[in-house]
């Protein structure tokens, strides 16, 4: 059963995801000392970002014990503006006072296949050993979804898709026009949480296939999420959800 909630518009799409990113960091915390979220990139999670850097929400956490890793990142240096890094920087981590050894960005500047297996190094370091041995438990994984159903940087048609081992991998997306690093669906799927937030009217068609059609992975990849044990939460603005 999906746990879909809609909201008027994007800013209250932001202030509920807020709570949510604060509801499940103030849990982790409490019940074992820390709280690690991939964060999702592109540009819908911006103004939950920026919500989340301002006044009282950023002063509410204890960010010694939050660790921030992202789901995916475009092959190019911190400081470019395609970079997921940059626009979390920008939008919250210049803001909190997270100290930087718990910022573990992918290293978008490095050669691709060689920054996936520095971050599964550092996921494996984080993780194992972890409750689930051998298992990378985020706390909560946000994602975005792309106009053609991909999520992180899973394309349509991507191998990825089927991959059964791996938690990261690079690969050259011609849909991105460019390398990317991305974690795995065993990697997302691992989560407590997975949550999606998907905002605009340009969603509406692609969300109601991946939501009401049939399972199809393969052409509609932000279907592979399926958390094994995990909570699987789709936040959304009227204007995307407009077809459900
Ligand atoms: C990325 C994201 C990607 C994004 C979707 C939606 O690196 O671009 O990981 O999966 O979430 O493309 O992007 P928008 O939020 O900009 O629509």
């Amino acid at each position: 059963m999906q746990d879909i909630r809609t909201y008027p518009d994007a800013h209250g799409l932001a202030h509920a995801a807020a709570e949510h990113f604060m509801a499940i960091a103030s849990e982790a915390i409490a019940a074992r000392g820390r709280f690690s979220v991939a964060l999702a990139g592109g540009s819908t999670p911006r103004p939950l970002y920026e919500h989340l850097a301002t006044g009282k929400l950023a002063s509410q956490l204890p960010w010694s014990s939050v660790h921030v890793f992202w789901g995916d990142e475009r092959c190019v240096p911190p400081n470019h503006p395609d970079s997921n890094y940059a626009m979390a920087r920008e939008t919250l981590l210049d803001h909190v006072p997270i100290p930087p050894p718990n910022v573990h960005r992918i290293r978008g500047e490095m050669d691709p296949t060689e920054a996936a297996v520095v971050y599964e190094r550092t996921l494996r370091q984080f993780f194992v050993p972890g409750p689930e041995p051998e298992m990378v438990t985020f706390d909560l994984v946000l994602l975005g979804m792309g106009t053609d159903g991909h999520t992180a940087s899973l394309f349509p048609g991507s191998d990825l898709l089927d991959e059964q081992r791996r938690w990261v991998a690079a690969h050259h997306a011609h849909q991105a026009r460019g390398w990317r690093v991305t974690l795995t669906p065993v990697a997302i799927n691992a989560a407590r949480h997975v949550t999606f937030l998907v905002s605009g009217a340009a969603k509406a068609e692609i969300l109601r296939q991946v939501l009401a059609d049939a399972r199809q992975p393969d052409p509609l990849p932000a279907q592979i999420v399926a958390p094994r044990s995990g909570n699987l939460l789709w936040l959304l603005d009227s204007p995307a959800a407009a077809l459900l």
